[in-house]
């Protein structure tokens, strides 16, 4: 047993702790929607630093010794507090930038102006992922000055743009991150009401694939019939990517079996929103095919808009494509796969040009051991006995990797705020506010039980 200098909370004291906390902590999840700070290009980047400094004043005032860092991208925040004697350090991480919020027209409020309807607070960010920022606030202040474990605070500024920097930051801070246990507070549970782990996520490939047929724009009543457009080369490309089943055509691309969770097809419909009369794609289970097999998706082309297309054939045409990929496959190996797959089916000779934006790591956990133990219990008793699912992530958190090659005795949980009804990256996105108190509850339990569990449950 670890020697301590002041007694570990009993569990009901943390209870009620964290229910003293939890007005505090939504208005402070409030504030940091009310700031939009996006690290996409094209950006005003001032607002990812406002909310780097807001994060940065939150972790003040939660007693930690705070610096903003950075390594050529945006700011991340890291919090520290060192370890009571022979207890173990808890790596605690959020991002803090948020996604674009796309066509305002389809949001119901303002994103940057969370409101609550119906139990959810809706607003950019509001789950993805400032809540998990708040899920590490609310466990700290419940605490207060008798956290039982040491603590390094994680708070990214670029994760929703790739994190480009954060291998250097990693990298440039590894003394003062190293910790004996992980915590990802980036993820989503099962269902309302069901609590998860998440197990594996899977890599990622984006790129572009320009088709050229034409030097210029020539007139498609001169020249068509015998020159192809640029327009329909690519949807014939593009066409090529799946097969009739939809099942991803690339040769090359790994695909192995997953966990074994019943996910219903009507359940699934239903949270995917689905148009009446559209069939699923892919084949095998459907768990499967989100996290465990390939998917390939176009995200956008740039063409002529339809309202000002004039009768003129399309010289080039391009799409922005991405990949995902099953846990286990590479990311380089997987372009090359795509590549080869472009070049060959480029319909009519027409030139095909690929662009790499970025890519990210797959990545397994093994979720055995005591610290997962302690964190299984720490769910079990945040859902009244429901005890947490093992689940994959058909999305990605590339970085997962780099902590799993950085700290390799480290155990990693992946946990997070979101559920199926987040719509986290679209429009309302919205946290379940009830969920997010036993997500707090949670994550404050689960550093009690790390506690108890030592530097020796590693
Ligand atoms: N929080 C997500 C990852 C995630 C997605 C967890 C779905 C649970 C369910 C994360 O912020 C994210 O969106 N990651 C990006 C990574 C990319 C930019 C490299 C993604 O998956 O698109
Ligand atoms: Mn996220």
């Amino acid at each position: 047993m670890p020697v301590m200098t002041t007694p570990i909370m009993s569990e009901s004291e943390v209870r009620a702790a964290v229910e003293r906390e939890m007005p505090g902590v939504r208005a402070d999840l409030e504030r940091l929607v009310r700031i939009p700070g996006i690290a996409f290009e094209g950006f005003d980047h001032s607002h990812v630093e406002r909310s780097a400094e807001a994060v940065a004043e939150l972790l003040r005032g939660c007693g930690l010794d705070v610096q903003i860092v950075r390594s050529g991208g945006q700011p991340a925040v890291i919090g520290r507090k060192a370890a009571p004697p022979g207890a173990p350090t808890v790596l605690l991480y959020a991002h803090h930038d948020v996604q674009p919020v796309g066509d305002l027209t389809l949001w119901e409020s303002d994103p940057f102006e969370p409101v609550e309807r119906d139990g959810r607070l809706y607003g950019r960010g509001a789950a993805d992922d400032k809540a998990g920022i708040m899920a590490h606030v609310a466990a700290l202040r419940a605490y207060g000055d008798a956290l039982p474990v040491g603590v390094v605070l994680f708070v990214e500024g670029e994760e929703e743009y790739g994190s480009d920097s954060l291998e250097r930051l990693l990298a440039e801070h590894r003394d003062e991150i190293t910790s004996d246990v992980i915590v990802i507070a980036d993820s989503a549970n099962w269902d309302v009401g069901v609590p998860a782990l998440t197990t594996s996520l899977r890599g990622i490939v984006n790129c572009f694939v320009q088709v050229r047929t034409l030097d210029h724009a020539v007139h498609s009543g001169m020249y068509g019939g015998a020159v192809p457009d640029a327009l329909t080369a690519l949807a014939r490309l593009l066409a090529t990517l799946h097969t009739d089943a939809g099942d991803v055509a690339v040769d090359g691309l790994a695909a192995r079996e997953g966990a074994s969770v019943d996910y219903p097809e009507d359940r699934f419909r239903a949270e995917a929103g689905l148009a009446d009369g559209v069939s699923l794609i892919g084949t095998g289970r459907i768990t499967d095919r989100l996290w465990t097999k390939p998917a390939l998706a176009v995200l956008g082309i740039d063409a002529p808009a339809t309202g000002e297309a004039p009768n003129a054939l399309v010289p080039t045409a391009k799409a922005k494509l991405s990949v995902r990929l099953a846990p286990g496959d590479d990311p380089k190996r997987a372009y090359a796969a795509l590549r080869a797959h472009l070049e060959k089916h480029a319909p009519w000779g027409a030139q095909v040009t690929l662009t790499f934006e970025h890519d990210g790591d797959p990545c397994v956990i093994d979720a055995s051991g005591p610290m997962f133990d302690a964190a299984r219990s720490a769910f079990r008793t945040a859902w009244d006995g429901t005890a947490p699912v093992d689940l994959g992530i058909g999305g990605s958190i590339p970085f997962i990797a780099t902590f799993q090659e950085m700290f390799p005795r480290a155990a990693i949980l992946v946990t997070g705020v979101e559920d199926p009804h987040a719509r986290a990256h679209g429009p309302n996105e919205s946290l379940h506010l009830g969920e997010f108190a036993r997500v707090c509850l949670a994550e404050a339990l689960l550093l009690r039980n790390v506690a108890v569990a030592g530097v020796d449950g590693r």
